[in-house]
């Protein structure tokens, strides 16, 4: 790894860049990948993984979500925790593990983590988020170290708290602009997240600044890039609608035939069962099913056989049917000895 352009990670991606955002249980390393073959952002998150249970006696089975595959890179680790040391201790390994980038969660906002003091915690907990960002930085080496955050915890505090992250050096902050006790309620707010792009001006001109929260579109992002002057947009949720989001020609979900998508949902499943196998739960698979086929009328049967179906050998012989009676007098686009 040459360390000069790892640290540049942020600084020379194209502008404007889109992030996959990270998302539990969602965007692991199967997910990531078809999204790859499907419309890739610029850089690839892992989903949020904590330091305690990185340096405890379960760090094999932890760590296996923070597998993966060149295909999925410049792919960023984020972290979450509130034991420096063990910051400290872990981000060595995460550097040699080859992730492009080292981020912090202060910004989840699920009450069983937040009453512990974690992730968006934090944001009422200054002194801890600072020695948490030192020794992260301290030993993230040629690694890239950010924050991904909100703009309040129970109330909006932009200028306070991200001026505060702000004199920590970041090589880059995503903003969503939401507080963290708004949970996804209401709108984000972006012209918060414009705020924070002034504040960055003013105190920190290095640190690159993602917006975050609510586009779900290519005509979105551009708008966005445009009103709040981010250096770039982090996409979650508007996946879920249109898995070719990132497609920068702004395609429509609808605009991909149906046999493609189902290809894809194929490849999803093929690929869990040789990530996971047994590991993962069969039934936690189908919450994709509505992800790749949509809501139309004319893929209804089929998703709600796929949702209904008893286990992975049932659930990929009805893929199989159903692909053999779409390529009925059909070709099929893509790339079918994949997965
Ligand atoms: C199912 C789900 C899981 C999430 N997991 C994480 C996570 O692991 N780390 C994180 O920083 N944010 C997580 N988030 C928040 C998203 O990264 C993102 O900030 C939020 O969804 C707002 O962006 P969006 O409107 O584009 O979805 C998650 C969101 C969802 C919906």
């Amino acid at each position: 790894m040459n360390a000069s352009t790892t640290k540049r990670l942020w600084r020379d991606l194209p502008r404007p860049f889109q992030v996959l955002a990270p998302m539990e249980d969602v965007t692991d390393t199967v997910f990531r990948r078809v999204v790859a073959a499907s419309g890739r952002p610029d850089v690839f998150f892992s989903e949020f993984t904590g330091v305690d249970g990185l340096c405890g006696p379960q760090s094999q089975r932890i760590g296996r979500r923070l597998q993966y595959t060149p295909a999925e890179t410049p792919i960023v680790v984020q972290i979450w925790g509130n034991n420096p040391e063990n910051y400290a201790t872990i981000v060595p390994r995460l550097t040699q593990m080859g992730f492009s980038g080292v981020d912090i969660n202060m910004g989840c906002p699920i009450r069983k983590l937040t009453r512990k003091g974690f992730c968006s915690a934090l944001i009422e907990n200054r002194s801890l988020a600072s020695e948490i960002i030192h020794a992260t930085r301290e030993n993230a080496g040629p690694l890239p170290v950010s924050v991904k955050t909100r703009i309040g915890f129970r109330t909006r505090t932009t200028e306070a708290w991200i001026g505060f992250l702000l004199e920590h050096g970041l090589d880059a902050l995503t903003v969503h602009g939401r507080i963290a006790s708004q949970m996804s309620e209401g709108d984000a707010d972006w012209k918060a997240v414009a705020e924070c792009v002034r504040l960055r001006d003013q105190l920190a001109p290095e640190t690159v600044v993602i917006g975050n929260g609510d586009v779900r579109s290519q005509a979105e992002v551009a708008r966005r890039v445009e009103e709040s002057g981010v250096d770039g947009v982090m996409i979650g949720r508007g996946i879920f609608e249109n898995l070719y989001i990132f497609r920068r020609d702004g395609s429509s979900f609808e605009s991909v035939p149906v046999i493609d998508r189902v290809m894809a949902l194929r490849r999803h499943f093929r690929l869990h069962r040789r990530q996971w196998g047994d590991r993962r739960n069969y039934h936690a698979l189908k919450k994709f099913v509505k992800m790749y086929m949509g809501a139309g009328d004319h893929v209804a049967d089929f998703t709600d056989a796929v949702l209904h179906s008893r286990d992975y050998a049932h659930g990929a012989q009805l893929i199989e049917d159903y692909l053999a009676s779409l390529r009925n007098g059909k070709e099929v686009a893509g790339n079918e000895t994949d997965g």
